[in-house]
């Protein structure tokens, strides 16, 4: 009996040593020590052994059972430490490395430079309303006294989509939209895109943005257009800042101006900046045009107002020194972060 104890011991020591893994342990512990393995049918012949011989027979039994579940417990620790020590190696962090970073985009100057003319604009009361970019001929032109033929159709050429609809080349179609909601009075920006049918170069785009400004209201003079636009000027490139007012033509506005700002670079003695002549040009702007408020259903007896209509490329070019429009429509992130 001792010897058949020692074979089976052996033939355990065997068996775990050629398990290589945690399964191949169990089904090792399940062959030697599990219900039909060979310790049990030893322990079930033990009706065969004379009596006296038992209890030291039970003896060797256990003996032997307890030396193979240590051994089995051994191997087990011993390979569960193995894989973890794999895995903990196999997950190592190197703190060293670069980190990945996250890229954050960042706003782009024309909308830096919109979000402050619309803070300036609804602090003196305004409301922010948008049109359309595929506009009608009768919004863009029509209704702002530009008749087919007028020239300044041709200085204004766009994309047509039909004869009737095309992409608007101003943003002062929002004016007649604003006056036939038949809302009185008027105080509203609407900013939005426009299109040109021109070359790109530093200057130009065939797509740029414009601010509309619109009042509409009883009693409504220029001296209310030039204290609103001094205002805005201040607000927008600081309290030293002048405005000049010179006669233009805009067929929509009558008297009509453009409007210049002192150079907020030299202060108005002249500079790299302005040219040498002390002024920056921003914006257009005049008196609505009677017929106009007449083609939008207002009664020009009744109410007067003015308009005007600022480049938003132009006004971030300016405030950020930037001197070819092209950077801005790129979105390269390290032009943008700039700002
Ligand atoms: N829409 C004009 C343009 O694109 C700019 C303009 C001038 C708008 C005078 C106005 C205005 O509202 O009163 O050249």
């Amino acid at each position: 009996m001792k010897e058949r104890l020692q074979k089976i011991r052996e033939n355990a020591v065997e068996k775990i040593q050629a398990a290589v893994d945690l399964n191949a342990l169990n089904d090792a512990r399940v062959a030697i020590l599990g219900k039909k393995g060979e310790l049990t049918s030893v322990l079930k012949s033990m009706k065969d052994v004379a009596p006296e011989d038992r209890p030291k027979v039970g003896q060797l039994v256990n003996e032997t059972r307890e030396e193979i579940e240590k051994l089995l417990d051994e191997a087990k620790n011993r390979m569960e430490t193995a894989a973890r020590e794999a895995k903990l190696r196999a997950e190592v962090i190197d703190v060293t490395l670069p980190a990945k970073k996250n890229n954050v985009g960042h706003r782009h100057p024309n909308t830096i430079a919109l979000e402050e003319v619309e803070r300036i604009f609804i602090g003196m009361g305004y409301e922010v309303m948008e049109g359309p970019e595929i506009e009608y001929d009768l919004y863009n032109f029509e209704k702002l006294n530009i008749p087919e033929g007028h020239p300044a159709k041709d200085e204004q050429d766009t994309f047509y989509i039909t004869k009737d609809i095309l992409l608007r080349t101003q943003t002062s179609p929002c004016q007649a939209r604003a006056m036939e909601t038949g809302k009185l009075p008027i105080r509203m920006i609407s900013p939005g895109r426009v299109f040109r049918s021109d070359e790109v170069d530093a200057t130009h785009s065939p797509s740029f943005h414009q601010i509309e400004g619109l009042v509409v209201d009883k009693n409504i003079t220029f001296a209310d257009l030039k204290g609103t636009l001094e205002e805005f000027a201040k607000e927008l490139f600081g309290p030293e800042t002048k405005t000049k007012f010179r006669p233009h033509h805009f067929p929509f506005t009558e008297p009509s101006a453009e409007v210049d700002v002192s150079c907020f670079k030299c202060g108005g003695k002249g500079c790299r900046f302005c040219k040498g002549s002390g002024w920056i040009e921003i914006l257009g702007c005049g008196m609505v045009h009677p017929h106009v408020l007449e083609m939008c259903g207002i009664d020009p007896k009744e109410y007067t107002g003015f308009a005007f209509g600022v480049g938003l490329e132009r006004i971030a070019l300016l405030k950020y020194e930037i001197d070819d429009m092209r950077l801005l429509y790129e979105n390269d992130i390290r032009f943008l972060k700039q700002f």
